[in-house]
């Protein structure tokens, strides 16, 4: 059998398995721990949704010149980001078509041409084979290219996908582009980045991510400067007055402009939306008063990022399904990325952007500018992994989601079960 037919027919015994889990789910419980730990499931996962859908890749600030690239690993696919000498943005699978030595095996770095180091097959910017010294004297170079990925840009976020056939794009890049527009992305700067091997599943991390049922006890900083933890079954009416004398502010202040809160209520946004597979959502909300931005104490720590002309514009939220989110404020943007690399490890780097022309030390401290996101992240990453130990128990059994806390992790599980069952 060849190596596609083989796959097929394993991927085909685990859609057996898979489809006696999803079977026996109960709605509104969390997930068996076969979808956690079981390393057919994961490699379902990687087939199904990240060799599938669009993955955020990385920020286009990150390669500016021609000749610049990143490199992340998608499983064990080693990708890479690269700008061409026609400005363009391209993906390349890492991987030399001689004998398949990974070509760049540095994180980030600049390129005249892609040499691989094994027997220096050398490859333009734009992955085109120009040299194989030694090889077959009529051997078709034009064959010999680097195998190339899809790649899309939006508003200064790169976003990459493995299919042949990749799903369209166009409407994630319709709802992103214009609400992301005003932070500025393509002309920001990395301040820092912050890189982590999570022990936990990929699907624990984002289950973490979608309720802030949590956030009371794990995140005193996080519920000082926002209103998401609040929920329809608590919210106060002093909470609520608060919430809506925001929202009215932002109305009034930015009604032509594009600023005003999008999202007008306390508890997070409703997000993914599983039925119409809407993987991708981007809106804007206020932050409680006194925070103009998401810092330890609420003040600016760095010059405005975009179209800002002044402070106080809440803060603007983008998440895409199976790996982003970020959260910005007026003065900077923090993204998070996920990469999974087995069925209980997820690498997740986590961004500092600010404006491109701010200066460490003088525009922005990085004291001041990474606890609120470090902080909030780290409690996040230990939470997932004390989860993760707790799921590989013999005696863990699903429990029950809130309605009205947990709504979020049910409509990403629903999702994930979809998408995971879907034809291609
Ligand atoms: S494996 Fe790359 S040149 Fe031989
Ligand atoms: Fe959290």
């Amino acid at each position: 059998m060849s190596k596609s037919a083989v796959m097929m027919a394993s991927l085909n015994s685990q859609d057996a398995a898979l489809s006696a889990l999803i079977a026996r789910r109960k709605a509104g419980f969390s997930l068996e721990r076969d979808f956690y730990t079981d390393e057919s499931v994961y490699r379902v996962d990687v087939e199904r949704i990240w060799r599938r859908g669009w993955l955020f890749a990385g920020h286009s600030c990150e390669i500016p010149n021609p000749g610049d690239y990143f490199a992340l690993e998608v499983d064990s696919d080693p990708i890479l980001v690269i700008r061409g000498d026609d400005k363009q943005v391209r993906a390349l699978h890492n991987v030399c078509r001689h004998r398949g030595s990974l070509i760049c095996p540095e994180a980030a770095g600049h390129v005249s041409w892609l040499v691989c180091p094994y027997h220096q097959w050398t490859y333009d910017r734009s992955g085109a084979l120009v040299g194989c010294r030694g090889a077959l004297e009529d051997l078709d170079k034009t064959q010999f290219g680097l195998r190339s990925v899809n790649a899309r840009e939006v508003e200064g976020l790169i976003y990459i996908c493995l299919a042949e056939q990749p799903p369209n794009f166009e409407p994630a890049r319709d709802q992103l582009a214009s609400l992301a527009k005003p932070q500025g992305f393509p002309r920001a700067k990395v301040a820092q980045s912050l890189d982590y091997t999570v022990r936990a599943n990929w699907k624990l991390v984002w289950e973490n991510n979608r309720e802030c049922y949590h956030c009371n006890v794990n995140h005193p900083q996080y519920i000082r400067a926002n209103f998401d933890h609040y929920n329809t079954d608590d919210t106060s009416p002093r909470i609520q007055q608060a919430m809506e004398a925001a929202v009215r502010r932002s109305e009034q202040k930015w009604a032509a402009s594009g600023l005003a809160a999008t999202h007008q209520q306390t508890g997070m946004t409703r997000f993914p939306d599983a039925e119409r597979n809407i993987w991708f959502s981007a809106n804007r909300t206020p932050l409680v008063e006194g925070y103009v931005s998401e810092t330890l104490d609420g003040k600016q720590v760095a010059p405005l990022m975009g179209d800002y002309t002044e402070a106080d514009v809440g803060t603007l939220r983008i998440r895409t399904l199976p790996n982003f989110w970020n959260h910005s404020s007026c003065d900077h943007g923090v993204s998070t990325r996920l990469l999974p690399a087995g069925p209980q490890l997820t690498r997740i780097r986590v961004t500092w952007l600010v404006h491109q022309d701010a200066f460490e030390g003088k525009d922005y401290q990085l004291e001041k500018l990474l606890p609120f996101w470090q902080l909030t992240s780290e409690q996040d990453w230990e939470i997932c992994e004390r989860q993760q130990r707790g799921v590989n128990s013999s005696a863990y059994v699903p429990g029950p989601y809130s309605p009205f806390k947990e709504y979020n992790v049910e409509s990403f599980v629903r999702w994930y079960l979809n998408t995971v069952m879907r034809d291609p």
